[in-house]
């Protein structure tokens, strides 16, 4: 039986009704009986309308956008109200309740193009192919990857959320195991490692269909992961992604004295993000009046910064721990290495992080000096 509190909220430009759920503030929520709605996710459909309006803006063609598991509608609903160009959007789900909300929804908004499907995602990516495919699960999204790369057309854009970080970073490394295929490990740069096992499964089930992965922008909050990675046709590409899908050991990690010796991964060691992606991106936001504008435009700056740089980055509260010292100032460390002529960066995975192209053996002494 549905609890009656259905409320009237805004997101974006676009009002929805939706079931407002006691969650905390923070976190990923909680599966109950109702449709799902959780406000904590505003950032990650602001996202993912910025990565939609910059692929529509690039194609010649109509795109054709899948919210896939959309429990409310919201995020397809926000899709087919806020986009611009040419597109349609079709927004799946199995929940009786909810897909009779997903209908209100779109009445209210009188979206008379939207496709709304009662039904499982697996059959409809089975039956047709979209240029743009929202996995947003509770939990994992590894049991749908399969699916979408089957559906997903050349150069078109699987967007993801993952809210099992603790699994890929190395809390339960078992049910990582199981899941990714792959081990993981804890410690500093455990959510980097995780979003990259994350990529590296992804990057695997795409080749199976000879298809390659470019990852478009990868960011990650307190409790989920989130990417839009570009999935494009053709041995060249798959043979490119794949030589980014390896099996690491501990020792070639940053301040790997911290760790215990150890294989991780496969994972993916490639770019993170795509620069010129994320400069429109920004350029979009800073024109658009999202709620979290404030919040985009520094995880896209961060992102920016970090997307040509190496992969695993340097913590100074960790290189603190490793030499006994008190935390060494990130902007201290970073201004070194740059004077040495090195490029450096900020990490968007911890605010006490920096990417560099100097040696580790240079990094870890200006690390203990500084
Ligand atoms: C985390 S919620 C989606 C949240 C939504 N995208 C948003 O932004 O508010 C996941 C939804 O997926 C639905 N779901 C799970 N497995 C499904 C499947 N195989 N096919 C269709 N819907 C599914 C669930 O009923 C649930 O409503």
């Amino acid at each position: 039986m549905i609890n009656p509190e259905l409320s009237r909220i805004r997101e974006g430009s676009t009002d929805v009704f939706v079931y407002l759920h006691k969650t905390a503030d923070k976190g990923p929520g909680t599966k109950t009986g109702l449709p799902f709605y959780n406000p904590t996710m505003k950032l990650n459909r602001d996202s993912s309308l910025l990565i939609a309006q910059w692929f529509i803006d690039t194609q010649d063609q109509p795109i054709r956008l899948l919210d896939g598991l959309a429990a409310s509608g919201i995020r397809g609903i926000r899709f087919a109200n806020e986009l611009t160009g040419a597109f349609t959007v079709t927004i799946n789900e199995w929940n009786e309740e909810a897909f009779s909300l997903i209908q209100k929804n779109i009445s209210h908004n009188m979206l008379e193009s939207v496709i709304a499907v009662k039904g499982n995602v697996h059959r409809v990516l089975a039956d047709q192919r979209f240029d743009y495919i929202d996995i947003d699960p509770f939990g994992s999204p590894a049991s749908f990857i399969d699916s979408a790369m089957r559906s997903i057309t050349h150069n078109g854009i699987l967007a993801c959320t993952a809210t099992d970080t603790a699994a890929l970073s190395g809390v339960y490394p078992k049910v990582c195991l199981r899941r990714y295929g792959a081990w993981s490990l804890h410690g500093f740069l455990m959510r980097e490692i995780g979003f990259r096992i994350l990529l590296g499964m992804l990057c695997r089930e795409a080749a199976k269909y000879d298809k390659g992965i470019r990852p478009l922008w990868c960011f990650s909050t307190d409790h989920y992961f989130r990417m839009y990675v570009q999935i494009v046709h053709g041995k060249r590409y798959v043979n490119d992604a794949m030589n980014n899908y390896r099996i690491i050991s501990s020792e070639e990690l940053p301040l790997s004295d911290l760790f215990s010796k150890t294989l991780v991964g496969p994972l993916w060691l490639g770019p993170l993000h795509t620069s010129s992606v994320l400069q429109t991106c920004q350029s979009m936001n800073l024109s658009l009046h999202l709620e979290t504008r404030n919040q985009l435009v520094k995880i896209l700056d961060i992102c920016g910064e970090e997307s040509l740089m190496p992969p695993f980055f340097y913590s100074t509260d960790a290189a603190a721990s490793l030499f006994k010292i008190s935390p060494p100032r990130l902007i201290t460390v970073m201004d070194q290495l740059a004077q040495q002529g090195y490029r450096v960066s900020r990490c968007s995975f911890s605010p006490y992080g920096f990417r560099t192209t100097a040696p580790q053996k240079l990094v870890q002494i200006i690390l203990e000096k500084a």
